[in-house]
């Protein structure tokens, strides 16, 4: 196997019963040379995020909260969260047999709910890329009562999902091993490979109708997949569009032309 000099994910994992969030968790101890790979793991976040400045709930004991410290080499990471969400898709299926599904470019889907996100965070030191923060959110326990009351509709775990209770600690091994096999495989730059089982297991079928949230504008058009760098590709009456940071909003069922 190629060896590409990096520390196994999970071989180092720091746990904390409570922390504000692991990716600031994290962030502060890359900053002091911890090595890649390592995790910090938490039981209960006060202040998760999550993407676009929203907040995380954590409640304690109920969800995986955690962040992995990378040092990847190539400074364009928009295939990351991408690549974190495939690994996690991986992980499911293995450990608890459950299949989800991928929402661009952070949320993790199980039967049209949200199960989990990911909030990717790079630093720069100048135009070198310094490290990245990898941080992973999943609900496992919750009960519906769990969620904070604006989110019950739109949220689940993977205990209501199962009817049962998860074991954690194994779910957790088969996510280093699957964060392991597909960060390699971004780091090796298998921008297809990844391009195309993300299309595969994503939300929007080709040809489905979206709506798209940009900071400046709303775009209606039909989805057209990712490109190899991970932007989204809608078509709208005028052109093909990329869309590097935005937001699906609406999916509004498969267009006729589609
Ligand atoms: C999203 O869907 O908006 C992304 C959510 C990411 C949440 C995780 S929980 C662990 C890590 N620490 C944080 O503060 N956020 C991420």
């Amino acid at each position: 196997m190629l060896s590409l000099g990096i520390m196994k994910i999970g071989q180092k994992i720091f746990r904390t019963e409570s922390c504000a969030s692991t990716n600031d968790a994290a962030q502060n101890m890359a900053l002091q040379g911890e090595e890649e790979g390592t995790v910090v793991l938490c039981e209960e976040q006060t202040a998760g995020r999550g993407t676009k400045g929203r907040k995380w709930y954590s409640a304690r004991g109920k969800g995986l909260y955690l962040s992995i410290i990378l040092r990847p080499r190539q400074r364009d990471l928009s295939l990351l969260p991408l690549t974190a969400g495939l690994a996690v898709r991986d992980a499911l299926i293995e450990s608890v047999n459950v299949f989800i599904q991928l929402k661009w470019p952070n949320d993790l889907i199980y039967e049209q709910k949200k199960l989990g996100g990911i909030l990717c965070e790079g630093s720069f030191m100048g135009n070198e890329l310094s490290h990245v923060i990898l941080g992973i959110g999943l609900n496992v326990s919750h009960r519906r009562e769990d969620f904070p009351e604006e989110f019950r509709s739109q949220a689940v775990s993977l205990k209501l999902a199962i009817k049962r209770e998860v074991n954690k600690e194994a779910l957790l091994s088969k996510l280093w091993e699957m964060l392991d096999f597909w960060y390699r495989d971004f780091l090796k730059g298998e921008k297809r490979q990844i391009m195309k089982a993300y299309e595969e297991f994503s939300v929007f079928s080709l040809g489905e109708r979206i709506e798209v949230e940009t900071e400046k504008e709303h775009i209606k058009g039909e989805y057209k997949g990712i490109d190899l760098r991970g932007q989204l590709l809608v078509r709208t009456q005028e052109k093909q569009r990329s869309l590097l940071a935005a937001e699906v909003i609406q999916v509004r069922g498969r267009s006729k032309e589609g």
